[in-house]
């Protein structure tokens, strides 16, 4: 075991840390990578669900704000995990606005937006697209040999796919 706090870079700016983790390196590095890529998505969807929160109007405004709160509180769970997941094996949890802007998978969500049937219709295309994202990770984990990693996964994937039941309920009947 190396005792260098930076064995190596991803990308320069995220170094890679000794471990006795028995996973090997490259795949370690490539778990890391992943983790870091749904933890963008995921730190992003938090955000844009606490906007539809905080801006939210119209008859549903309760029903919806307080759901809304829930579902960032869901998210947010998630989003811990997995960066504690990154760094687990060895690597660096990327979690700034900066990285978030450049790495999400997720439309900007627009500002402008003030009744529950449009915030409705933008947090469950962000909640879908993440949902998607994290469903092909559990793939990918898994095909690196990380069935722990694949785990959390599919825990965060059961939890995204729920909080979008939640939200798309709104919008599967007239009311
Ligand atoms: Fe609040």
């Amino acid at each position: 075991m190396t005792t260098g706090w930076k064995e190596h870079t991803q990308d320069g700016t995220s170094p890679m840390h000794s471990t006795r983790h028995d996973l090997p390196a490259k795949s370690r590095e490539k778990l890391v990578a992943l983790l870091n890529a749904c933890l963008a998505s995921g730190i992003d969807l938090y955000l844009q669900t606490k906007q539809a929160h905080w801006n939210v109007k119209g008859p549903q405004f309760i029903a919806l704000h307080e759901l809304f709160d829930r579902v960032a509180e869901t998210i947010e769970g998630g989003n811990d995990e997995l960066a504690e997941r990154a760094v687990m094996l060895g690597g660096t949890a990327l979690g700034t606005t900066q990285v978030v802007q450049r790495a999400s998978a997720l439309k900007p969500y627009a500002t402008d937006i003030v009744k529950g049937t449009d915030h409705v219709e933008a947090l469950g295309n962000a909640l879908a697209t993440y949902a998607k994202q994290v469903r092909a990770a559990i793939e990918t984990a898994t095909q690196a040999g990380d069935a722990d990693t694949a785990d959390l996964f599919t825990g965060i994937s059961r939890d995204v796919d729920k909080q979008l039941w939640f939200v798309e309920a709104h919008a599967q009947a007239q009311s």
